[in-house]
């Protein structure tokens, strides 16, 4: 058992509210991806170390599929809450919506999932509070989180059994499909 009492999901649940401005935007106009990932990565902070009472570093980042362009002049909206803990790390859910200021309309631009680890004063990865669960969507994203982490486990496995194969023949023959070539050195290294 730990030895901190479980804090609630709503103790740490912090929301980040900002103006996209013009010196975030790309060559196209639209804001940049990695200013929305630093958002991202800031509210993810702030929402973990909530919880830890520790400070936190990024491990990995989950679903991060941008759905539509976030523009110039829309106020961007970053909720982030505690979907589960394990011993020393912790994953923030992050629901970014974007709003038209003029007429109102919100667009759900991603949801994405931040893995972050407690550190203590030495650097070393130290236990965080357990998790309470006070509503069903509560329980829903702790069982969504342990789901996630078991399919990147799988996934993982059967993408490491598949890299041992890669070199073999019968895959090869996939490039013949692909916008690719293979210059006579590479053919001749490869035996085809
Ligand atoms: C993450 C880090 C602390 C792991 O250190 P470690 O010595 O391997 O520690 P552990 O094996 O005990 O792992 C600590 C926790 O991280 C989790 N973890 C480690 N790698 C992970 C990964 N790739 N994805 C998800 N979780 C991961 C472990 O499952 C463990 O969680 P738990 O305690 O809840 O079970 C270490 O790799 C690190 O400091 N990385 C740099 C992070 C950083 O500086 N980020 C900022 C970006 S520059």
């Amino acid at each position: 058992m730990s030895a901190s009492p479980a804090k609630p999901v709503s103790y740490s649940q912090t929301t980040l509210t900002e103006l996209m401005i013009p010196a975030y935007a790309n060559f196209g106009g639209k804001i940049h991806g990695g200013t929305l990932l630093s958002l991202m990565d800031k509210v993810a902070y702030a929402c973990a170390a909530k919880h830890a009472g520790e400070y936190c570093v990024t491990v990995s980042v989950d679903g991060v599929n941008f759905r539509q362009p976030v523009e110039v002049g829309e106020l961007v909206s970053l909720m982030a809450s505690v979907n589960y803990v394990g011993r020393t790390s912790l994953v923030v859910g992050i629901k970014v919506v974007a709003e038209n200021v003029k007429t109102g309309v919100s667009k759900h631009t991603n949801t994405s999932y931040f893995t972050m680890v407690a550190k203590d004063d030495t650097g070393k990865p130290t236990e965080v509070p357990p998790l309470l669960l006070e509503t069903a969507e509560d329980a829903r994203r702790f069982l969504e989180a342990l789901k996630r982490r078991e399919m990147r486990t799988d996934y993982a496995e059967h993408f490491d059994n598949a890299r041992n194969r890669m070199l073999l023949p019968e895959n090869i023959q996939a490039l013949t499909t692909e916008r690719c070539q293979l210059s006579p050195d590479l053919e001749q290294l490869l035996h085809l």
